[in-house]
């Protein structure tokens, strides 16, 4: 999922080469995120790098909460960006669901119950 058309054709480019089967979405997660979420199976892997702020990431993460499998993984990108960031990594870190949270300075690996 891109925001940014000339990114997202990037993507699809390399993973056409990589002869990977990846569906690139195109749209602001706001808008996409949902309507993805929907189409999922399961989840268990999910890498969030955009939209670096408080409420967004804390958002996109209770939204993702309902379609993760047991034992999930969410890596987030970029938690000490900022100091909204770093509240949202210190949110995460003492959320419920979250069996374990591992800090890497620059990036956020959580395993959710
Ligand atoms: C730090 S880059 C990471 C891109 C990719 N994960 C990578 O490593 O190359 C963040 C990306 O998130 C996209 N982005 C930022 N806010 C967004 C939003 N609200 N909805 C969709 N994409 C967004 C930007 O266009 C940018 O390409």
């Amino acid at each position: 999922m891109e925001g940014a058309e000339p990114y997202a054709a990037i993507a699809k480019r390399n993973f056409e080469q990589l002869d990977l089967q990846v569906s690139v979405v195109i749209g602001l997660f706001q808008d996409t995120l949902q309507q993805v979420l929907q189409q999922q199976s399961k989840i268990d892997f999910a890498f969030i790098d955009g939209h670096h702020d408080e409420r967004a990431t804390i958002s996109y993460y209770k939204q993702l909460l309902p379609f993760l499998s047991n034992n999930a993984v969410i890596v987030f990108d970029d938690i000490a960006w900022s100091e909204g960031m770093k509240r949202a990594w210190h949110y995460l870190c003492n959320d419920k669901c979250i069996k374990t949270a591992v800090s890497l300075f620059n990036v956020g690996i959580c395993v959710v119950f």
